[in-house]
């Protein structure tokens, strides 16, 4: 595992004013990026934490970014139809991508419509290295930032705990089954591999019931477990959590 970096942790008193400061932040990313490169790379998260984040992306900050230069990634999705309310890819386009002026082609989904979960991570897999050839750090593509949800479990992405996909070095995506608690088992998710070799990640935690995953994770930020998925972030430059007063109530 790489060096732990020091995370930066901000806490906000509700989801709201999180949502608020993290859409700043990611806007803020954006712009300074684009004023040295071409396009900007962002792997969004599923869940619903991040819901408000891509509303306030989509509206208050619509006209802030420069949408044409930025490309959609996702970090992970279920495979199921995108109207499907389990999609993450529907929640992310409804709140944000379908009111924002980005080109089509700079969508990049989770082909569900491919025969099957497996499927559906080779062409991920292919469409990440068909994208990613100029960007690379050693061998994975890099993201210029990754949005990360955080389950109860620790899991991040569809990253579970103990997955064997915790261990896969060369692949950047790859299809799992969740746990049975999970209404949608048969997932894609960016390996850790892919996740690493990002410049920036943003966790974005809310709810008192994610307090005690917290706090096994930021009270020792050096120490990684793979039975805590998130533990073992560890992007290339940047790690911010941005957290409500609940989920930090054990730190
Ligand atoms: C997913 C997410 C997953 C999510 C966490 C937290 O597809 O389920 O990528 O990692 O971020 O489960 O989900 P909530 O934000 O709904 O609590």
């Amino acid at each position: 595992m790489a060096e732990p970096l020091k995370p930066e942790i901000r806490i906000f008193s509700d989801i709201k004013t999180l949502s608020t400061a993290a859409a700043e932040s990611v806007s803020k990313k954006i712009d300074k990026s684009l004023d040295e490169k071409d396009i900007f790379s962002m792997a969004l998260s599923g869940g619903e934490t991040p819901r408000l984040l891509y509303r306030y992306l989509g509206t208050k900050y619509r006209d802030r970014v420069d949408w044409q230069r930025v490309h959609i990634f996702w970090g992970d999705e279920r495979f199921v139809p995108f109207n499907d309310p389990e999609s993450n890819y529907r929640t992310a386009e409804k709140e944000f991508l379908s009111r924002v002026s980005i080109p089509s082609e700079n969508i990049h989904p989770v082909d569900i419509h491919a025969k099957d979960s497996e499927a559906a991570a080779g062409l991920y897999e292919d469409l990440l290295r068909g994208f990613f050839p100029r960007q690379q750090i050693g061998k994975s593509p890099s993201f210029d930032l990754v949005l990360l949800g955080l389950g109860e479990d620790g899991h991040t992405a569809s990253l579970f705990p103990d997955s064997d996909a915790l261990q896969e070095k060369d692949r950047w995506a790859v299809a799992v089954k969740a746990p049975p608690v999970h209404k949608t088992r048969d997932r894609i998710t960016l390996t850790l591999e892919a996740i690493n070799s990002s410049r920036d990640v943003f966790f974005l935690v809310a709810g008192s019931s994610k307090k005690d995953v917290v706090a096994r994770i930021l009270k020792k930020p050096g120490a990684y477990s793979r039975k805590i998925p998130a533990s073992m972030v560890r992007p290339q430059n940047v790690l911010t959590w941005f957290l409500d007063r609940d989920a930090a109530l054990g730190l």
